[in-house]
């Protein structure tokens, strides 16, 4: 027998896989649920109390001597899109696509494959510790992609002189991060980015901040469910030029400093002292760290301070955009990732509930880190998986069921090739068009019921006699004779 389950074996498991099916179905995309793996003997304790449990007999039965069902769930942390979760993907990312339109971005697309060198950074920074990283057949050192920003800054390189500035794109693609996996953070997650290049100006946070609210607004959700967080990695530059800390601890300073929250002050401390940061400068930072004000930042900082100038530059544009009430200022925000240089802001629920729900900033010299020439580039990346958790908590998420408009069905086999005509002929025109064979007319109602149709046709042998079909609107009831060459 073949190691591969046949149909009728499957279908035999049917009945009893039922709970199975319902936990392992329940939608990835929605609900994150946990996924099960199971294996025929764990059917066991999986299956119903009201279904027979399966021996391990019955299931090398069904499933073929000498081998067990597959593992149907996909790798922990990832997802499948069945149709319901496909649909509200494509959805987002039309949001995504279309405010970025607006915003005047233009699309690219790079490998989820790069070479690993493209990710080597050595400031400590999480993400380059859960890197799926390998050795290809060629050996070279590749990864899956953790983010997409260096495969940005790759292409803009590689472009040169041709590009002209300011450049602005934007893209949607895989990202792959080994993470422990918390609501909406996954190990596999789809990421918009928006980034602009050769704007140096906050004009360029600016506009990026407007893409990230227009988002928000298109999807239903104000400024009372969202607000985004904004500093400036220049204010703790300040802080360690008041401290006369050497500017080649900086980067790694800020990734210490963003894990403020995630774990305890005294280990913040700890990394910090370890680096040769004195104990008045680490008191300095934390005490600079929990400023919430842009006035009480300038009497720290004086308003000659770049990070307050622009930050104050960036607070009024936003008056002028007309998206004030969702930004706040808080100096806590500095991002985990080792290039920002400049404000960072990070969009958050103001229930508390979820982890950040996009984040960005300017990364003026990471061009220079890749051995090129630096450009002023500032950007945001924005997750799939957070913004649908709080869609869902907030009971927007759209009801977007499966539609098609018309449904042909040949009442009799031997019109089979008439009704492959009609739906054909339609299709030319452009309506979407399900060809039903094979099922009782009642089924075919419940079917177009359900998919939204928004006509039946039926191919019978008497109406084809006269050169017609039977129309009925599945809307107002009503029932026509059409001659298929009036078919629209
Ligand atoms: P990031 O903060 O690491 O920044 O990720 C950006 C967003 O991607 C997060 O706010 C979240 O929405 C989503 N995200 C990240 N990791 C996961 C995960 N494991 N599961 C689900 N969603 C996740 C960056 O990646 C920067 N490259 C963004 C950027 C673009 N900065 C400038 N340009």
């Amino acid at each position: 027998m073949s190691a591969v389950p046949s149909l009728r074996h499957l279908l035999l498991l049917r009945p009893r896989l039922r709970f199975i099916a319902l936990s392992t179905s329940s939608s990835p995309f929605l609900s994150y649920a946990p996924s099960h793996h199971f294996s025929p003997s764990s059917l066991r304790v999986l299956s119903s109390s009201s279904s027979p449990t399966l021996t391990q007999e019955e299931a090398d039965e069904a499933v073929g001597k000498g081998s067990s069902l597959i593992d149907v769930n996909p790798p922990r942390g990832t997802r499948d899109f069945p149709p319901d979760d496909m649909r509200l993907r494509n959805w987002l990312f039309q949001n995504f696509r279309e405010v970025s339109r607006i915003l005047s971005f233009e699309e690219v697309d790079f490998p989820v494959l790069e070479l690993e060198a493209l990710f080597i950074r050595k400031a400590g920074e999480e993400i380059t510790q859960q890197l799926y990283n390998f050795e290809d057949k060629g050996g070279r050192r590749v990864v899956l992609r953790p983010e997409i920003t260096p495969s940005l800054a790759r292409l803009v390189i590689k472009q040169g002189k041709s590009v002209s500035l300011p450049l602005k794109w934007f893209t949607i693609g895989q990202c792959w991060r080994y993470e422990r996996m918390t609501r909406g953070r996954r190990r596999e997650h789809y990421q918009w980015n928006m980034d602009i290049f050769g704007v140096s100006k906050v004009r360029g946070e600016a506009e990026l901040i407007q893409a990230i609210v227009l988002l928000f607004e298109r999807l239903g959700i104000n400024s009372s469910d969202v607000g985004i967080r904004v500093s400036s990695r220049k204010v703790l530059q300040a802080v360690l030029q008041m401290y006369a800390i050497p500017d080649n601890l900086f980067t790694q300073v800020c990734v210490i400093v963003d894990k403020l929250g995630k774990i305890t002050r005294e280990e913040i401390e700890k990394e910090l002292l370890s680096l040769g940061v004195s104990i008045q400068a680490v008191n300095g930072i934390i005490e600079v760290l929990s400023l919430k004000s842009l006035s009480k930042l300038e009497e720290v900082l004086g308003s000659e301070e770049e990070a307050v100038s622009e930050l104050k530059k960036l607070f009024s544009l936003a008056e002028s955009y007309g998206y004030a009430d969702w930004i706040c200022f808080d100096a806590s925000v500095v991002r985990g990732l080792a290039y920002y240089t400049g404000i960072v802001f990070e969009a958050f629920d103001r229930e508390g509930k979820l982890r950040a729900i996009c984040g960005g900033g300017r990364y003026d010299r990471l061009l220079s880190t890749f051995g090129s020439e630096d450009i002023p580039a500032c950007g945001f990346g924005f997750g799939d998986a957070v913004i649908v958790e709080l869609l869902k908590d907030k009971g927007l998420l759209p009801d977007l069921a499966h539609r098609v408009d018309d449904i042909v069905f040949p009442l009799d086999e031997v019109l089979d090739g008439t009704a492959s005509r009609i739906a054909s002929s339609l299709r030319k025109k452009g309506r979407s068009v399900d060809l039903v064979e094979d099922k009782r007319l009642k089924w075919v109602f419940k079917h177009a019921e359900r998919i939204g149709a928004s006509r039946l046709i039926l191919v019978g042998n008497s109406e084809w006699e006269r050169g017609a079909v039977r129309v009925k609107n599945l809307s107002t009831r009503e029932e026509f004779e059409v001659k298929i060459d009036e078919l629209v």
